[in-house]
């Protein structure tokens, strides 16, 4: 009986946009991970990370098996989780020398919001499975390091709560549900709450076929009804950003949304409009059409469709379709400053990250989030003096080329 509702219970999780999952295999392709794996490379501490692989492990040695497959997890057999990093293989730095970067600065500005660096914290759900300071851990390390948070409205705490460990208003990321009383409600709280921009996540409309997390949570052998006893629809109802909701599994894909979508969003709500989960040139333009203030470009960190198609490729021609109407941001398999590099050169105002992250606050909570928040700015300013650009600004096209 306990088995069966274990497996009902996963199976939701595998099929639900608001849920999800990971693999075996292909997390090991995210780069030398099987080096890091020898336990004499495991960091103690997260001054003792000298990459935010070493986070990777950690984390994986620190969580159950099942809540590690939910963060590794791709889809299929993991051919997009591959391809955003196989991506970047195909863009090389072009250095300028002789170049006077004493002084680099990463601040720069999105939608209204002065920066002090061009890396985001994506949306992640249900933090609390990973550290149970979960998002709270997130905005205390976002204040300390002032990062934009973008939080996930699948969060394990409240918005009024993360805003206050934040100390300034966080962006809100919405799953609409296919009630609009639903998504106008968290509309409005966000709104209340402080929240300015509403990031409207348009890439998981009808669930995605997360193998890697059955394949984890198979090998998990504890109870998962033990903490999930009442099965999937208490476990969403218990959401904070869902309460008094009175949801159901079906009601968390939204296959009826459509591009009509955003005029619903305005007329609910004067927050900002960013569309995530953009990787065409077709859909960005629509976008824009649609009144988005604002394109993300993702891929879901490898999570929605198996496109085999990586982010950093989905860029160019995204930026291309902009033509500078609109801020760009992107997100998927960004793990080193280079890489964020590679995405500001190719015309991104901001880049995003998610898995990176949350391996820091799966092994040392706020320490760890902080730890890699610095890493990735201080990779990324060591590579803009050895490129020759002093800002975000002067980051351009000239500073990467294309292998054919
Ligand atoms: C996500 N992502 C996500 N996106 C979103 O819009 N709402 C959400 O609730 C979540 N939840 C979520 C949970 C977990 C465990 C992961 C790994 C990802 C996607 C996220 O915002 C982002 O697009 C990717 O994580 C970016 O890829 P990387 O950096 O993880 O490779
Ligand atoms: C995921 C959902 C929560 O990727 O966006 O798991």
């Amino acid at each position: 009986m306990q088995a069966v509702e274990r497996r009902r219970f996963l199976q939701f999780l595998a099929a639900s946009p608001a849920l999800a999952s990971a693999g075996m295999t292909s997390v090991l392709a995210e780069e030398t991970l099987e080096a890091h794996e020898l336990a004499e490379h495991l960091i103690a501490s997260p001054d003792d990370a000298l990459d935010v692989f070493d986070f990777h492990t950690a984390a994986k040695r620190a969580l159950p098996s099942s809540h590690y497959g939910y963060l590794a997890t791709g889809t299929d057999g993991n051919e997009t989780l591959a391809a955003n990093r196989e991506g970047f293989r195909n863009v090389y730095l072009r250095a300028m020398r002789m170049v006077d970067t004493r002084e680099i600065s990463l601040q720069t500005e999105l939608l209204g919001h002065a920066l002090e660096s061009p890396v985001v914290l994506a949306p992640v759900g249900s933090q609390k499975a990973f550290h149970d300071d979960a998002e709270l851990a997130t905005a205390a390390a976002a204040r300390a390091r002032n990062h934009l948070q973008i939080l996930s409205n699948v969060t394990s705490t409240s918005i009024e709560d993360v805003i206050a460990t934040r100390g300034e208003p966080v962006w809100f990321q919405l799953y609409p549900t296919d009630q609009w009383p639903v998504a106008r409600g968290m509309l409005q709280r966000a709104e209340r709450a402080g929240a300015r921009v509403v990031v409207l996540t348009v890439d998981l409309n009808a669930g995605s076929n997360r193998v890697m997390l059955g394949q984890y949570s198979r090998a998990d052998s504890r109870d998962c009804m033990a903490c999930h006893s009442g099965g999937f629809d208490q476990w969403i109802n218990a959401k904070p950003m869902y309460a008094g909701a009175k949801l159901t599994e079906a009601n968390l894909d939204t296959p009826g949304m459509t591009w009509a979508y955003l005029d619903r969003i305005r007329s609910a709500t004067s927050m900002k409009i960013v569309v995530k989960g953009i990787v065409t040139a077709e859909d960005a333009a629509a976008a824009v059409d649609s009144g988005a203030d604002a394109v993300y470009v993702s891929n879901h960190g490898g999570r929605a469709e198996a496109s085999g198609w990586g982010a950093i490729e989905s860029l160019p021609e995204v930026v291309a379709a902009i033509d500078g109407t609109v801020p760009v941001m992107v997100d998927s398999g960004f793990r080193r400053g280079t890489d964020i590099f590679k995405a500001l050169a190719l015309g991104a105002d901001a880049v995003a990250v998610g898995r990176p992250y949350i391996w820091g606050l799966a092994a040392f909570g706020q320490a760890g989030v902080e730890k890699v928040l610095e890493m990735l700015d201080a990779e990324l300013r060591m590579v803009m003096a050895q490129i020759g650009a002093t800002t975000i600004e002067e980051i351009g096209s000239q500073h990467v080329g294309h292998r054919s």
